[in-house]
């Protein structure tokens, strides 16, 4: 499966939504995730997210290991999103900062 990883906190973009072809992203406060059954591996997403915050679950990068599991466990807990919405309101300032864990509400 694809896993959304650290820079989509607090930023949110929500443009890999819209090309998903089996719906799999599930939203929260400041945060989205994509549940690893749905997932058909179809790699549309990945390029399409300005904070480049998505990865194969093979590539996720090593300090970001544990949102492997993070997406699994949220994505039954959250709604379904299917339509681009507007970015967070600090999504700029807020992209390529490190370690965003910590200011993720569920
Ligand atoms: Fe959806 Fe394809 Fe991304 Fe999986 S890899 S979340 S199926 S767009
Ligand atoms: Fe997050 Fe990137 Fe999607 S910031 S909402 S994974 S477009």
């Amino acid at each position: 499966a694809f896993v959304v990883t650290d820079n989509c906190i607090l930023c949110k973009y929500t443009d890999c939504v819209e090309v998903c072809p089996v719906d799999c992203f599930y939203e929260g406060p400041n945060f989205l995730v994509i549940d690893p059954d749905e997932c058909i591996d179809c790699a549309l997403c990945e390029p399409e997210c300005p904070a480049e915050a998505i990865f194969s679950e093979d590539d996720v990068p090593a300090d970001q290991k544990h949102f492997i599991e993070l997406n699994a466990e949220l994505a039954p807990e959250w709604d379904n999103i299917t339509e681009k919405k507007e970015q967070l309101p600090e999504a700029e300032k807020w992209d390529g900062v490190k370690e965003k864990l910590k200011y993720l509400e569920k």
